[in-house]
């Protein structure tokens, strides 16, 4: 499997997510700005991968500082890191990467400038890392729920492509397989910008792993007609009572689901947890170009100068989740307390 995102000397190198799968390509990161423009972009997509190669921003735009104390130091950080925190709004695990890599800063400050940047870098390869092992134990936990001869019906890319490895909804599948269980994949093509068509078929492909690809108004058929046995979906952020961002269409999903008592788990690290937010009416929600629902694959679909919405994540409410897999277990209602456990532990 390609790696998403690494870091080499100086360097984060990403294959370029907007190219896949006729292409791959790769984009060198040379500094935090460029960073900031890659995840802007969608070179880079998909809340764990946004929040390692955040912090991997973060340690470039720290090495690329000339000061002789902490204080001037960390001024400098802190304002290199503002058009990074501003690349995306709904994934939470930026704010969470760049925060992590500013208190790691704050917490070495009796360390000269330069071991401090070689701290920064340490920090980043081990949030990459550490992103892989809770994405292979969020699998572990998820694949009990999932019962060998399943057809699985997953929206979006919650895969190797949307971490650092292994995914978070297709980590469920992966480890699913790996415990010897059959599983069939439905993935949702999830327009406009299609990661269900592009990234998740290709990645499962890539694996071996059997996937039908349809088209996102296909599923209720598909749900109606008893084959769909549960959902797996990932998430940008998760408010402290269980409601989810994630992306446009999700929550179409999950009310079919309801309404066929299809069980929907999310699964998602800890990281993309916010429980600041007492519900999910405070995640904000990113608005993308009209030009990407305009057009298909760059190409326009429409009468010229029709006019297009482009809401980019949509919030399913906690009644709709039959559980939440999480890297330290899986949650379930209330899940204000559930989640608050979990994230102590
Ligand atoms: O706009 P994207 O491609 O960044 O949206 C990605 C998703 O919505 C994913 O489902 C989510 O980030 C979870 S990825 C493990």
């Amino acid at each position: 499997m390609i790696k998403t995102v690494e870091y080499l000397d100086g360097v984060v190198r990403m294959i370029d997510q907007t190219r896949l799968p006729l292409e791959k390509v790769f984009v060198d990161c040379k500094s935090i700005d460029d960073v900031a423009n890659a995840i802007k972009t969608m070179v880079i997509r998909g809340a764990p991968a946004i929040g390692v190669s955040a912090a991997m921003g973060v340690s470039l735009g720290a090495e690329s500082i000339y000061a002789d104390n902490f204080d001037a130091f960390y001024s400098q950080l802190e304002d290199k890191c503002i058009p990074l925190a501003n690349s995306r709004p709904t994934a939470v695990n930026l704010a969470w990467g760049i925060e992590r890599m500013k208190r790691v800063a704050r917490e070495s400050q009796l360390l000269s400038i330069p071991e401090l940047k070689k701290k920064l870098k340490q920090e980043a390869l081990d949030i990459c890392k550490e992103d892989i092992e809770s994405n292979m134990a969020m699998g572990n936990f998820g694949q009990t729920l999932i019962n060998d001869g399943s057809t699985v019906l997953t929206h979006c890319n919650a895969g190797a492509l949307a971490t650092a490895g292994f995914g978070t909804a297709l980590g469920v599948i992966r480890a699913a397989v790996n415990a010897g269980k059959k599983i069939d994949v439905l993935a949702d093509e999830t327009r406009p910008f299609l990661q269900g068509a592009r990234l998740t078929v290709w990645e499962l492909m890539e694996d071996n792993i059997p996937v039908k690809l349809i088209t996102d108004n296909m599923s209720g058929f598909f749900m109606k007609n008893n084959q769909v046995d549960a959902v797996v979906v990932g998430a940008d952020r998760i408010a402290g009572n269980g409601d989810v961002a994630n992306k446009i269409g999700t929550y179409m999903v999950a009310v079919l689901a309801q309404k066929h008592q299809i069980p929907f788990y999310v699964a998602a690290p800890i990281s993309t947890l916010d429980l600041s937010l007492n519900s999910g009416e405070e995640i904000p929600i990113e608005q993308r170009s009209e030009g990407e629902v305009v057009s298909l694959n760059n190409k326009r679909i429409t009468p010229e100068g029709a006019s297009a919405a482009h809401p980019a994540f949509d919030i399913t409410p906690n009644d709709l989740v039959t559980a939440i897999i999480t890297d330290k277990g899986i949650a379930k209602t209330p899940y204000t307390t559930s989640l608050k456990n979990l994230s102590e532990q």
